[in-house]
């Protein structure tokens, strides 16, 4: 790993042992960008990649040089006022309202490690020797103000960081109007953009689509969420990868709330890829001294599919991102009660679900919404964090503890972004709701937004939870956000002020888990959004987990949870077993394959189990067994995609993880409906060690190996050319057991290398 800058030729070559970035500083003092990709030789002059020709009649050259014509050059980090006629990644308003920059190389400086980037979520080192980084300082003098942009290479991943940073130095009053975290200009169009789509109940299903000439986009205009209906993730890949092969660039913005993640291809298929806070609804007002910091930006290079490209966002993510003593810890396997009991309950129904939760071993008892103010609906009391006595008279200590006596932790719900009208916290400041008090302001969920832009309604938050949560035995807490942001006005400030608020707002979120982290190391939270409404990296900073949907039905959990691994490791993902038929969908599925799609994830329950048959207790306990067995191995491991329940028909899905060690796998197969005269199948396996040889068993009804389970000896290369045999009794197969048939089937398989 190296950045190097050769001066002779005004070039930056960030290199590790897969992937190389380089670019050079134009004869105008701008940057241009010439290459990222597989790694090329150091010490080479890369500047025969600046193309330079007199293209058209409407190009805008600078006045020395009529081939240097901004709009044909690759841009670095594309600015305004230039002649370059596409969508810049900045924009600066001056006080007589022009937006020209010029902003041009000052000075550089490369050392080893990464900054945090203080306020804001951010990948970390735990030694120096992990990354090295480069600052390129540009300055337009006209303004006296500096842009520092910012690029981190790692020297285990093919991924690159970068993010940028805006510092004032005149007296005169700028408006930041756009601060994307980064732009780069690609030399071709030949790419499909993979990206992340749904709603809520259908969060993160995988989209493909060939890049067009012009914009195309994802985005989020909902404030405080990156939301439901799109994620901070794009990516570039070849027409024809898969997920093993080809070549594919991942970039994936450390942010929770409005984003923008675009291409443009312009008319000579150059593709420029810019993503950032959403510059819609945002303006930043600078003044002598100020500086603005954008969210960072992880681009990923891989040339083996889009699966290795999510084996190096896991990678990072689950270990340079996730932080604190849970990073590294098995998730405790949970009850909720959420599904259970909704806000029905009083501490005696709590109990008795609890006591049939640790008799089959369960770890955790996790009491979600409806434990405070007077709510017992969604009209009332959020805001007002202090127990319900009439439902919990022993206060949340007392229920914590009898929780604590049955040999279970304790974890709590809570939703603290949010105000209900019927609160006494809205009776003391109406003026802390976000919104317009003159104009009608629209109710989501029987709720508003609390006006976090402000430090002292953040302050007064913290205070509550701090006091309710004080000397009460709570391991773990969910935090949810129920509503999207609507008619955002702050009573914070004035004019200038409305346009840095929903910025602020998501910092004020992070600054008060920030605090209460703090103040509760041990605490392991789980972030949550009407489900996975706030999926995003910049959570998994705070939040080792995230709720992965309200969505509990298996079936659509696996295009679901399928999706979200596509950036997201499982050791992230949210998965609980849940009572049939299916609240949201009324499906009923096998036990079995609810617990075999929960198992890839963090696993827990969310039903009543009062109300299960002694059979259905009796699997539940096999399946908590079999988790606490193998979760160190899912969570942790290597994920292959085997199967996409986006393709073809999505009938059939399957995946297989990999022990860090290379020790074990598990395999999961999914089988949607049984076909008539299906064809025979086969699942060819990936991760494996060719010449290893993998005594192979069956997983009984997906939660047991048996004693005297059927084996079966495989080499690596078999398993990965030839595959396991999944044909069932309608492909002709005679003596399937009969166990593996029928519509909504869960199959597992363990591998496990052996000597002989
Ligand atoms: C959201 C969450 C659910 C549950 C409810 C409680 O919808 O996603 O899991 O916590 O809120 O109101």
């Amino acid at each position: 790993m190296k950045i190097q800058f050769d001066e002779t030729c005004g070039q930056f070559h960030l290199w590790n042992d897969k992937i190389s970035y380089i670019m050079r500083i134009m004869e105008n003092g701008q940057l241009e960008h010439l290459y990222f990709g597989k790694k090329v030789s150091p010490d080479r002059d890369y500047s025969y990649l600046s193309e330079r020709g007199h293209r058209d009649m409407q190009a805008c050259p600078i006045p020395e040089n009529p081939k240097f014509s901004p709009e044909h050059i690759r841009q670095e980090y594309p600015c305004y006022g230039h002649g370059d006629m596409r969508m810049p990644a900045f924009e600066i308003e001056r006080e007589n309202g022009s937006k020209i920059v010029d902003f041009v190389y000052v000075s550089h400086c490369i050392y080893p490690g990464k900054k945090a980037i203080d306020p804001l979520p951010a990948i970390y080192c735990e030694t120096q020797e992990e990354a090295l980084t480069l600052e390129i300082r540009l300055r337009d003098e006209q303004i006296k103000t500096d842009l520092v942009l910012f690029y981190t290479i790692f020297a285990s991943v093919p991924a690159i960081s970068r993010h940028a940073e805006f510092v004032c130095q005149t007296e005169e009053k700028l408006s930041l109007e756009t601060a994307m975290s980064f732009g780069i200009d690609l030399p071709d169009m030949n790419y499909e953009m993979v990206d992340l789509a749904g709603t809520w109940n259908r969060e993160r299903h995988v989209r493909r689509h060939a890049l067009e000439f012009g914009i195309q986009s994802v985005y989020s205009l909902r404030g405080s969420l990156s939301s439901h209906q799109f994620n901070p993730f794009l990516a570039l890949a070849r027409p024809g990868v898969d997920e093993n092969a080809g070549e594919v660039i991942g970039m994936s913005l450390l942010y929770s709330g409005d984003f923008l993640a675009r291409t443009e291809v312009d008319n000579y298929g150059v593709t420029r890829v810019t993503m950032g806070i959403h510059p819609q609804q945002f303006s930043w007002p600078l003044s002598m001294g100020e500086k603005f910091v954008t969210p960072e930006a992880v681009i990923v290079y891989s040339d083996q599919g889009l699966g290795e490209m999510s084996r190096i966002y896991h990678q990072l993510y689950r270990n340079r991102l996730a932080r604190g003593v849970w990073r590294d810890r098995p998730r405790p396997i949970l009850i909720n009660n959420w599904e259970a009991t909704y806000f029905n309950f009083d501490e005696e129904k709590l109990l008795s679900i609890a006591k049939k939760a640790s008799e089959i071993g369960i770890e955790l008892f996790v009491l979600d919404d409806g434990w405070f103010g007077h709510r017992n609906d969604s009209r009332s009391s959020l805001g007002d964090w202090y127990v319900n006595e009439k439902k919990l008279p022993g206060g949340i200590k007392g229920l914590a503890q009898k929780i604590n006596d049955l040999g279970m932790s304790f974890g709590i719900w809570i939703e603290p972004e949010m105000i209900s009208e019927d609160s006494d916290l809205y009776r003391a400041h109406p003026d802390w709701v976000l919104g317009d008090s003159r104009r009608t302001l629209s109710k989501a969920r029987n709720q508003y937004v609390l006006d976090f832009s402000r430090p002292e309604v953040v302050d007064a938050v913290y205070r509550q939870l701090a006091d309710t949560f004080q000397g009460v035995p709570i391991a773990y807490i969910k935090w949810d956000h129920n509503r999207s942001m609507s008619e955002v006005y702050s009573a914070g400030g004035g004019r200038e002020y409305q346009g840095t608020v929903r910025h602020r707002f998501i910092l004020g979120m992070y600054s008060l888990y920030a605090r209460l982290r703090a103040e509760f190391p041990e605490i392991l939270f789980e972030s949550c959004a009407s489900g996975g409404a706030r999926f995003d990296p910049g959570m998994l900073y705070y939040a080792p987990q995230t709720w992965c949907s309200d969505d509990t039905d298996a079936i659509e959990r696996i295009r679901i949870q399928y999706g979200t691994s596509m950036v997201y490791p499982l050791s992230s993902i949210g998965s609980h077993v849940s009572a049939v038929p299916n609240e949201q969908l009324k499906r009923v599925t096998p036990l079995r394959t609810r617990a075999a799609v929960a198992y890839f994830g963090t696993f827990g329950y969310e039903l009543d189990l009062t109300k299960l048959s002694r059979e259905e207790l009796e699997e539940m306990k096999q399946e908590i067994a079999f988790m606490k067995q193998y979760r160190s191995l899912i969570q942790p491991g290597k994920l292959f995609r085997l199967i996409s329940p986006f393709e073809n028909d999505g009938n059939l899905a399957s995946w297989e993880v990999v022990s860090q060690d290379g020790q074990k796998a598990l395999v999961a197969y999914f089988r949607i409906l049984q076909r008539p005269e299906s064809p025979y199948t086969r699942l060819r396996l990936e991760g494996l060690e060719e010449d290893a040889v993998y005594v192979c068993r069956e997983v009984k009804n997906c939660c047991c190996i048996e004693p005297d389970a059927e084996e079966w000896y495989r080499s690596g290369r078999e398993l990965a050319n030839i595959g396991l045999i999944m044909s069932d009794v309608s492909a002709g197969c005679a003596g399937v057991a009969a166990d593996v048939q029928g519509d909504f089937l869960a199959r597992m398989f363990l591998l496990e290398k052996t000597e002989s």
